[in-house]
């Protein structure tokens, strides 16, 4: 540690020290001051610093500039007679105070307890070094330090931190909460301390560390992310849960400090968001070694107020010993008589002078300091022949105190020139720390002279301090100043007016709104908090819908969700003509968070909501918006109502004279119709022509919808539907939108099994769900495409037990779907074991409308089951009952535009020919069958129609042996093709190659070839 004046660079927790409070200095700034301090004996050049401390990015030399003179307000250093950091003008700086390196291990501790400025506290300190010690023997601590507001606890926390400061290999990392932040910006104080962390360290082994075990966080901090990087992490992380996310950081530290002690200082935890409480009881109530201390400071009143649930969770710890508290009392007479002693050394002061101080302040550290200093400030307390000495009698003092604090600040207030006054009300409005910039937007402040004001109370120790020279959200830089204690803001800002209270709120988020424009997205919690109280509802439920987007994206569903129900309280308050509006946007947007998260039945209630409310005051679009996102939920638990609800929007857009929406809700509705009714070539039509609309008034642009990946391979489009889908996934990949992106997969990897690439498309589904279960989300769309894989690849044990246990799971999804495809599996597992009644019972429940109820696709499955039907007829030489089944088969399918379906009827219509010795509907049926392989690329129905074409060849007898043989080639090519996608090692690889021959005559030919 170095020391220069009364200043200690502390380089091992990356701080700047004055006696025993913190100087607030940015990182970067610690940087610059640090290296002229290490190389104190010499001129440094801008280019030296620009490349020490800059070295991969072009950095405008200007900025150096800034942040030394954000050094020299730290240190007070003036810039005529500059006593720390001299300028060469053009060339460079050089640090000129005097250097000393203090001897590391010196007793630092004792410094501040003997020598130093905080007195009594010495149980606090004791029980302090005492979990600090258990923590280093690797059981994780987490204490809470409590007492009413300026008792003692931030002092408390900074001696402590002093006095560990240089132990080796400890790092002290700090967090603060911000009051009106609490519950909107979620973990707010845990990403600060570990962002802080991440930048002091210089990224290296936590950065690493973060990118193994907790991806959720480092995303968070996207400075420190390479492009490249990027894409891999969100997919990494896609469908994460908040859980997860508590549960990677939880990992991530105890592998940081399974070697090196770790303390995290979590400050004014009276303001904490939820999610920062899931972090903490997290902490406390793992196992594992950990050389870690979590110490929280809070004001127990203050959670009262607040409902905060912070007190059922420090009681619970404590009582189970997973957790400690230290509770602040007040100062005793003997600190008092002690803290006269440090602070005027020497001091003469009559008998009682303690005992009156310490009755005036209550024993309240900040009451007690306040008195002190207004005393010295009126000149009752003064030096004299370099003694400090009483100028009254003690008697005469004592009316002249103010029995509280409050009044005391409020006399110390009125003490101030009117524009000092005008500053601070603006800048307690503007939070504990402020921008130089924040405050000259109240009209009457003369901007210019502002930063001389604050310098001018900063020196004389009034109300606030320097906090440095720092940027701002959108990069430009300001002078910033922090309140010397929250009570000095809470105190002014209480004084307030509320009139005048709201007029400055709304002054400030109004600049802060055309300031921040590119970053309105970042600063959303701030402008919804300076509007609402501003008073400008309608801004602050905007920002408020921008602040829940903000939450779900680090996974914090819920804390999103209370964001947007409060913005819903406010909606009441907005004028009657956007009320309405930004009541259904609000909705829409619990709708949005409820449907990523998988809470289907939350979403549909909130859409429907929203839909309601937009079309009692006729807002059309908006109605119609929420009718097209009310489909999505339904969709997936109840397709009737998602049907009603697109056509209900089809119907009212055909009203709004907006084209392109028209169109799109016309491919919404065929769409729907073509996935959970039927296919009717009707449907089709309108999609096309819809989708042809709207190609040619966007100018002939995709217009990239998921819903045509689904619907390409009803009609063998199978490489569009997986060029949509990869476009897809990449676009979806950067939401939270963890249904859409599991959907999106899910069509990716259907598009791959009907390209006969099993081998891929389970790929995805095996990584996918692995994926979402690692994360707590339910992969259930993947699973059951993984059951449609298994049926495909006639794994049908398989498919039926993925399928029961998706049925027992409760996963709050309908279970239609499911025992349709476990049904569809038995049936076909029986077929192959000669059961036909138990067969044709399975394949029934399948077509049966009130055993299965409709779902996505469920008449492609019925087709199936009929086709299953016909199939287990021919098996037990029932030709007449096959025969049936296999003409409406071919019926049904030709009305579609389903080639592989088709194909699939030929060749069961072939089959029971060739049974029936047909040999001229055999050969019509061959040749249909085959025609369609022409045009389309259908490799799962064609090894079927190749293998019934070489058995037609074979036993028609018509001495066509080289065109049997050729379709016994085609088949077996296309088989082991299928079969190859998958690697040699997959179960599902044997399975198929066993069962191909055995299920299906036509696929005989590899068996006897
Ligand atoms: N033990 C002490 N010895 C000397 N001074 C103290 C002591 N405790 C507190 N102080 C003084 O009182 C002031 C207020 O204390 P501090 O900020 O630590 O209170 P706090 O409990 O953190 O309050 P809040 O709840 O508002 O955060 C400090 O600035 C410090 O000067
Ligand atoms: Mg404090």
């Amino acid at each position: 540690m170095k020391q220069f004046h009364s200043f200690r660079l502390d380089t091992v927790n990356h701080c700047l020290w004055r006696g025993e409070e913190r100087v607030s200095l940015t990182p970067k700034a610690f940087d610059v001051l640090r290296y002229l301090v290490e190389h104190a004996d010499r001129l440094v050049t801008q280019d030296e610093l620009l490349a020490a401390l800059w070295p991969e990015t072009y950095v405008n030399p200007e900025v150096i500039k800034k942040y030394i003179l954000g050094i020299r307000k730290a240190l007070g250093d003036p810039r005529d007679k500059p006593e720390f950091i001299e300028t060469f003008p053009r060339r460079g700086y050089q640090f000129v105070a005097p250097v000393t390196e203090l001897i590391s291990g010196a007793p630092l501790g004792e410094c501040i307890n003997g020598a130093g400025k905080m007195v009594g506290r010495e149980g606090a300190m004791a029980q302090l070094d005492g979990y600090l010690d258990q923590s280093q023997n690797s059981q994780r601590q987490v204490a809470f330090i409590t007492g009413e507001a300026g008792i003692g606890k931030t002092t408390l926390v900074d001696a402590f931190h002093q006095s560990v400061a240089n132990r080796s290999n400890l790092r002290i990392i700090r967090g603060q909460c911000v009051e009106g932040f609490g519950g909107k910006e979620a973990y707010y104080p845990v990403l600060e301390a570990i962002g802080q962390w991440v930048r002091e360290a210089g990224g290296g082994q936590v950065v690493q560390t973060l990118a193994k075990q907790a991806p959720t966080w480092l995303i968070q901090f996207p400075s420190l992310i390479k492009a490249e990087q990027r894409e891999a992490l969100q997919k990494e992380i896609h469908g994460a849960t908040r859980e997860r996310m508590v549960r990677e950081i939880c990992e991530a530290l105890e592998s940081l400090t399974a070697q090196d002690p770790l303390v995290i200082v979590l400050e004014d935890l009276h303001w904490v968001d939820p999610s920062t409480l899931d972090f903490i009881s997290a902490v406390a109530r793992r196992r594992g070694p950990a050389k870690l201390l979590v110490l929280g400071t809070y004001r127990p009143a203050d959670l009262i107020i607040s409902k905060s649930p912070l007190k059922a969770l420090k009681q619970d710890l404590v009582l189970h010993n997973l957790g400690h508290e230290i509770s602040l009392e007040r100062l005793e007479e003997p600190d008092v008589a002690e803290y006269l002693d440090i602070h005027f050394p020497g001091g003469s002061f009559p008998d009682g002078f303690a005992n009156l101080i310490y009755r005036h302040s209550g024993g309240n550290a900040l009451f007690l300091v306040n008195i002190l200093l207004d005393m010295v400030k009126r000149g009752l307390i003064a030096q004299v022949d370099r003694r400090w000495t009483l100028q009254v009698a003690l008697e005469d003092i004592e009316p002249r105190v103010p029995e509280t604090l409050d009044q005391l600040i409020e006399m110390q207030f009125q003490q101030l020139s009117p524009y000092e006054q005008c500053i601070l009300r603006s800048a307690s409005v503007a939070g504990e720390r402020f921008s130089v910039w924040a405050i000259s937007t109240a009209a009457e402040i003369e901007s210019s002279s502002i930063e001389d004001a604050c310098e001018r109370l900063a020196d004389r120790l009034q109300f606030i301090k320097a906090a440095g020279i720092n940027a701002m959200a959108n990069g430009q830089i300001s002078a910033h100043y922090d309140f010397r204690h929250s009570l000095y803001r809470e105190v002014l800002y209480r004084r307030l007016s509320e009139v005048n209270r709201s007029k400055l709120h709304l002054l400030l988020a109004q600049r802060l709104k055309e300031f921040c424009d590119p970053c309105e997205q970042e600063q959303a919690t701030e402008l919804a908090l300076h509007f609402e109280a501003g008073r400008d509802f309608e801004q602050a439920v905007h920002y408020l819908i921008l602040a829940a987007k903000n939450a779900a994206g680090r996974f914090a569903y819920r804390g999103s969700i209370e964001i947007l129900r409060h913005a819903l309280e406010l909606v009441p308050m907005i004028a009657a003509g956007k009320r309405i509006q930004l009541e259904v946007q609000t909705l829409v947007q619990i709708g949005d968070t409820n449907y990523a998260s998988g809470n289907m039945t939350d979403s549909a209630q909130a859409y429907e909501k929203a839909a309601s409310q937009a079309a009692q005051v006729g807002l059309g679009a908006a109605q119609v918006t929420a009718l097209i996102r009310l489909a999505h939920p339904l969709g997936l638990i109840d397709v009737d109502r998602a049907v009603a609800a697109v056509e209900q929007a089809d119907q009212i857009s055909a009203s709004l004279n907006d084209p392109i929406l028209q169109a799109r809700t016309q491919i919404l509705a065929s769409c729907a119709r073509l996935y959970y009714h039927t296919w009717r070539s009707r449907d089709a039509e309108l999609y096309a022509s819809a989708k042809e609309t709207i190609q040619r008034l966007s100018g002939g642009g995709q217009y990239p919808e998921m819903h045509y990946a689904h619907l390409h391979p009803l009609q063998g489009g199978y490489q569009e539907a997986l060029k949509i889908a990869e476009d897809g996934i990449l676009k979806i990949s950067e939401t939270t939108n963890t249904v859409a992106y599991l959907l999106a997969l899910g069509a990716k990897s259907v598009a791959l099994m009907h390209l006969g690439r099993l081998g891929d498309a389970l790929h995805i589904m095996r990584t996918a769900i692995e994926r979402a279960e690692k994360n707590g989300s339910d992969p259930w769309v993947l699973k059951i495409r993984e059951a449609w894989l298994r049926t495909v690849a006639m794994d049908f044990e398989g498919a039926q037990q993925l399928c029961e246990t998706m049925i027992r799971s409760n996963s709050g999804y309908p279970t239609g779907q499911p025992k349709a495809i476990a049904w569809f599996a038995a049936g076909n597992a029986a077929l192959s074991h000669a059961k036909y009644n138990e067969a044709l019972q399975n394949f029934r429940q399948v077509i049966d409308e009130d055993v299965t109820p409709k779902f996505f696709l469920h008449w492609y499955w019925r087709t199936l089951a009929q086709l299953g039907m016909a199939n287990v007829w021919l098996a037990s030489g029932n030709l007449k009952n096959a025969e049936t089944e296999a003409k409406l088969l071919l019926k049904f399918t030709l009305s579609t535009a389903d080639p592989s379906l088709q194909a699939l009827a030929w060749e069961m219509n072939a089959r029971l020919a060739i049974a029936g010795k047909d040999w001229g509907d055999a050969e019509k049926s061959v040749q249909n069958g085959l025609a369609i392989l022409t045009n389309f690329e259908i490799p799962m129905a064609a090894w079927r129609l190749h293998g019934t074409a070489w058995d037609f060849y074979r036993q028609a007898k018509n001495d066509n042996d080289k065109a049997a043989e050729t379709h016994r080639k085609c088949a077996e090519t296309c088989i082991l093709k299928i079969a190859d996608s998958f690697a040699l090692d997959e179960p599902l690889r044997a399975t198929f190659l066993a069962a191909a021959p055995d299920s299906l005559s036509g696929a005989s030919c590899l068996r006897e070839s």
